[in-house]
């Protein structure tokens, strides 16, 4: 067994996905630690779960900054106080400038099939409202790797799901949640397993 990846988590929200990792590296399914939390709201619940598992949390307050590169310059100083491998954007809302030392070794989720329904204002609930209103038939969720823009970075996996005809944004939220529960952990887990390589905008799985 390889050493486990470390991890930073970068959060604006309840922090569910960041929990679900946490559930998947206590059930060893996920060769990881989390080694520091950051949040960018003050009320983002993921960072006390993150406190609750003694893990190093901390705000940085977007709001406290001018603009994305003093905050990004902020949150990077945080990131560098650890041993970080990996930085897991999990339902982070900001944009982050990212260090050249850190390109393809920041990961993001979208609850969408990018390059669909994606980039400015296209996150959480908003994505889902616009997939319903379009009248598409799939949605899904995304694994990639973060860029400076918004969900642009190379694809590392997608999952779809059905849109059904009475779905309301929070029903097929769930169902794509349910998704980003399953692809998330293990696309870090390939990459914990270094069967990761990119190409361009093309990412490439090792087999086992
Ligand atoms: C997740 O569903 C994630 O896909 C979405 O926010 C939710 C965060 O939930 N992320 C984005 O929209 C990023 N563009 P959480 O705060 O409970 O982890």
């Amino acid at each position: 067994m390889p050493q486990p990846l470390s991890l930073a988590v970068l959060l604006s929200g309840s922090g569910s996905t960041l929990q679900n990792l946490i559930d998947r590296i206590d059930d060893g399914s996920l060769n990881a630690r989390v080694v520091c939390v950051i949040g960018s709201r003050a009320d983002a619940y993921g960072l006390e779960r993150a406190r609750k598992r003694d893990i190093p949390a901390v705000l940085v307050a977007r709001k406290e900054f001018a603009d994305t590169q003093s905050f990004s310059n902020a949150v990077w100083s945080e990131i560098r106080k650890h041993n970080v491998d990996l930085v897991v954007m999990a339902g982070f809302m900001c944009l982050l400038e990212i260090p050249d030392d850190f390109e393809n070794r920041v990961v993001n989720v979208h609850p969408g099939l990018i390059p669909a329904f994606c980039g400015k204002g296209m996150y959480g609930h908003h994505v889902h409202e616009a997939v319903i209103a379009y009248g598409a038939k799939l949605s899904g969720c995304t694994v990639h790797f973060a860029n400076a823009k918004y969900d642009e970075g190379p694809i590392i996996m997608q999952a779809s799901v059905p849109v059904l005809d009475d779905d309301t944004p929070d029903s097929l939220a769930e169902r794509v949640q349910l998704k980003e529960r399953e692809i998330y952990p293990q696309a870090i887990q390939l990459i914990a397993e270094g069967r990761v390589t990119i190409e361009g905008r093309r990412v490439h799985i090792r087999p086992a």
